[in-house]
Formats: C-alpha cells, sequence, structure tokens
C-alpha cells in the first residue's frame, strides 16, 4: 500500500483525501497541506477495533466546587483569564512576533514563582543567555523560575513529569517538536502532536500549561484551528507597533468571561499593567476638535472610554479611500450608507479616515453613533460639546437603538469628568449618574440636534 498520507486544511482542520486549492469544509483557498498521519499502523478505534476500558460515570448534580485559583500576579493577567490560573488548565497566548508574548510570560512565570509556586519557563526560540538578559532588563534575575531551552517534546514532557512544576510556559508551541510524528516542526501535524501533548500533561498532573502560539499573516495562530479547541482558554496579545498599549484579550474562556481585556503599557523595564485604561487612552486628547469624539464602550465586564477620530477630505480617487484603524471597515461602510440614505448626507468623493486613539480595536456595535458622529463633525467641521460620550447602535433603518450596560457606561464617563452623553432613546439609564443624558430616537434627530439640521 502506498504511504498514507493524509491532507488537512490548516484553517479548519478539515481532512481531505486528495490536495485541492479550496477547503470544502471552510471555503478558505490555498490552505490545504500533505501531512503523515498522526498514528501509523491499523486503526485502533471503530468496529473491529480492541476492547475499551468502561469508564466511571457520575452524576451531573454530584456539586464540585468551582476551580481553584492561583494568582499570576499580574492583575490584569488574571482578570483576562477570569480570576486567576486553573490548574489543570491549558492556555494559548497568540500575537504577532515582537509584541511581547515572551515579556508578558515570563514576568507572569517569574511572579509565580516568586509568590512560592514552582515554574518552569521552557524557550524553544532563545538561548538561556537571551532570556537571562530579558529578566535582568525586566528586574526578575533573582526569581526562582527554573528555565529550560529546548524543543524536544519527548524530553520536555520527562522532566515536567519529574520536576511535577504547577506552572509551564512553552514558548512557543510552533518550535515543539515530536518524534512520533514524522513532519517538519512548525507543520499542523506537529503542533496539534505537541500540543495535545502537553494538554495530556496539564490535565494528568494538575499543571497550568501556558502555550505560545505565533500568529500568521492572516491573523491566525499558525497551526490548525484545532489546538484552540483543544486548550481552555485563547487569549490575543494585541498592540500597534507605533503605541506602547498592548491589550490582552481573551476570545475563549472556559473558566470566566470571554471578551474580556487587559490593559498593559510596554515600558523599558517590560510590561506596566495599566488598572484604568480610560484614562490612559483619552490622556493624549487635547481641546474638542472637529471629528473626535468620545465613545464609552464596555470591554468584558468593564467600560472604557476611547477616542474615535475620522478625517473626511475631498478625494483625488475615482472610488475614495475607506481607511479604518481599529474599527470594522465593514461597520464603516454601513453606517456611511445610513447616512447618505436616511439622512441624506452624501460621502462620495470624499475620502474617509477612521482611527480608534491609543491603538485599541473596538468591535461593539454600540460604537456605530460614536462613528457616525466623528464622521459629521469632521464632515461639518464642527466639534461636539466638550465633555460629551457617546453611544449607541445604528440600525439600517436609521434609528438608535439602546445598548447593553448603559449606567456602567455612564458612571465611568462621570469618573473621567464628562457631564453629559448622547444615547439611544429608551436606554435603561438607571439612577443618580449625575449626567445630562440626551436621548434620541434616531439618527436624523441626532444630525438635526447637534449639527443643526446637517
Ligand atoms: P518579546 O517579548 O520578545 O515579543 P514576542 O515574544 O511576542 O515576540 O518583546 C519584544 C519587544 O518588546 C522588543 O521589540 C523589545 C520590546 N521590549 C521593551 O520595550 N521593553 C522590555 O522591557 C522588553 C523585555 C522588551
Ligand atoms: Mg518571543
Amino acid at each position: 500500500m502506498a504511504r498514507n498520507v493524509s491532507h488537512t486544511c490548516t484553517a479548519c482542520g478539515a481532512s481531505h483525501k486528495k490536495w485541492t486549492g479550496r477547503c470544502d469544509a471552510c471555503g478558505a483557498w490555498n490552505t490545504i497541506v500533505a501531512e503523515a498521519p498522526l498514528t501509523a499502523g491499523p486503526a485502533k478505534t471503530g468496529l473491529g477495533a480492541a476492547k475499551g476500558r468502561q469508564v466511571p460515570l457520575t452524576e451531573l448534580s454530584s456539586a464540585e466546587a468551582p476551580p481553584p485559583r492561583a494568582g499570576s500576579g499580574l492583575a490584569e493577567l488574571d482578570r483576562v483569564l477570569g480570576g486567576g490560573l486553573v490548574p489543570a488548565s491549558a492556555v494559548l497566548v497568540g500575537g504577532d512576533p515582537g509584541i511581547g508574548k515572551s515579556t508578558l510570560l515570563l514576568q507572569a512565570a517569574a511572579r509565580f514563582a516568586q509568590a512560592g509556586l514552582s515554574s518552569i519557563y521552557v524557550s524553544g526560540e532563545e538561548a538561556g543567555a537571551q532570556v537571562r538578559m530579558r529578566a535582568q532588563r525586566l528586574g526578575l534575575a533573582d526569581a526562582p523560575v527554573r528555565l529550560a531551552t529546548e524543543t524536544s517534546l519527548r524530553d520536555i514532557l520527562t522532566t515536567l513529569d519529574a520536576e511535577r512544576p504547577d506552572l509551564v510556559v512553552i514558548d512557543s508551541i510552533q518550535t515543539m517538536w515530536s518524534d512520533s510524528v514524522d513532519s517538519a516542526p512548525g507543520s499542523v501535524a506537529q503542533v496539534r502532536a505537541a500540543a495535545h501533548e502537553l494538554v495530556g500533561f496539564a490535565k494528568r498532573r494538575g499543571a497550568a500549561v501556558i502555550l505560545v502560539g505565533h500568529v500568521t499573516k492572516e491573523g491566525q495562530i499558525a497551526g490548525p484551528r484545532v489546538v484552540e479547541h483543544m486548550v481552555d482558554c485563547v487569549l490575543y496579545f494585541e498592540g500597534e507597533r507605533g503605541h506602547q498599549f498592548r491589550i490582552l484579550r481573551a476570545v475563549k474562556n472556559r473558566f470566566g468571561p470571554a471578551d474580556e481585556i487587559g490593559v498593559f503599557e510596554m515600558t523599558d523595564a517590560g510590561l506596566d499593567e495599566v488598572a484604568n485604561p480610560s484614562a490612559l487612552f483619552l490622556s493624549e486628547r487635547g481641546e474638542p476638535a472637529p471629528g473626535s469624539v468620545v465613545f464609552a464602550g464596555i470591554e468584558g465586564t468593564r467600560p472604557v472610554l476611547t477616542e474615535i477620530q475620522a478625517l473626511v477630505a475631498p478625494s483625488a480617487l475615482g472610488t475614495p479611500r475607506r481607511t479604518v484603524v481599529g474599527v470594522d471597515g465593514g461597520r464603516l461602510s454601513t453606517i456611511l450608507a445610513v447616512l447618505e440614505a436616511r439622512c441624506g448626507i452624501p460621502f462620495a468623493g470624499l475620502d474617509v479616515f477612521v482611527n480608534v486613539a491609543g491603538g485599541m480595536r473596538v468591535s461593539e456595535p454600540a460604537a456605530d453613533l460614536a462613528v457616525a458622529a466623528a464622521l459629521l463633525s469632521a464632515r461639518e467641521d464642527a466639534a461636539l460639546p466638550a465633555d460629551t460620550a457617546v453611544f449607541g447602535e445604528i440600525s439600517l433603518s436609521g434609528a438608535l437603538r439602546p445598548v447593553g450596560q448603559t449606567e456602567n457606561r455612564l458612571k465611568e464617563a462621570r469618573k473621567l469628568g464628562f457631564t453629559s452623553a448622547i444615547a439611544p432613546a429608551r436606554s435603561k439609564l438607571g439612577a443618580g449618574q449625575e449626567m445630562t443624558v440626551r436621548q434620541m430616537p434616531d439618527l436624523v434627530g441626532f444630525v438635526g440636534d447637534i449639527f443643526g439640521a446637517g
């Protein structure tokens, strides 16, 4: 029989009998790669397989205490994890090269070790001297973290089984290499096998395992999506290169809320935690200017104020530019279409640029009204009244829809010195926020009220 090569989609993990240009399962192009099978020899499961062992079954009602947690020593990391590291769990931390993953996890491992728990940092990318140099720079040279520079999964697992640490950091999963799989390190099969073994170790020995994952140009953790399914938490470390802010975002969390964010600032001596992100994101804001609007948003469980900036200028191009940083391009198109169709304010022939200050990414529909306000303010060259925060979702009919957690948004705005807010009609304001809240039923009303008829 010919060598049993399977073909796997690197985007969704589906397997195919032969190579094709497009994955039938997820529709992605050029993502299918040939791979040797994970296990050689006859199938070990299915009909005719050897008899299995009967597994114990338990009642759903047998109340188990919530998982105990161990603080990592970094409050912002603990927040994103839902309250600390859970023993016997696996966390995947993804991010662009150079964003600060190794720095973050070395800091976490060191704090963890300083709290008296045993932690091991395995670097497959850097030499011991490099990691030590970073530790020195971070002022953590004396932390009792134990370091290994190794890529052989077999040796690492043997060491871990002997040492029984409480925390293991694997930097990175793409450099790990298992001799039971005959494909190159970094390939889908290798990444999957390594993740499988390391997650198995976490569950078996009750350790918390953190895997670092590289992100491809397309913004996915290199290797199949199945790695994301194997782990308990998936965190993305993001930020703009030119900014010092870094945001750790939970995209999946079996032990806490997803979409929670932790905010850090990259300094000369490592990552500093930012306890009050709103103040930081608004710190560079000067006098109220046309095109600048403060959006009262919610990230996870925490209200965060950000500045949305827009610039509208006559275009020299046949198809005017639509450039966005930090907000969704599709969402911008929708808002522009609603402004044109429902309010009669055209943006044809105008270049439009929208940016969220500080390198923050806003994905809430509640940002619609703030984006629209920034666009109108830029187009009319009129600044919004000072000390006004804005939020609300815009529907295709031009109506404004109330959004969740209105009370929290207003409270945060009040805390930062804002005295008035613009919100959709029928928002649940709650009591005692000591602010003037102007409630608008639709976008036409908003345009007339704020910008005098448009
Ligand atoms: P690093 O943690 O190596 O990133 P990753 O593991 O995600 O590839 O961080 C790399 C960048 O961070 C590098 O450009 C230097 C910068 N940095 C600081 O600004 N301050 C510091 O204290 C450290 C350790 C790194
Ligand atoms: Mg690194």
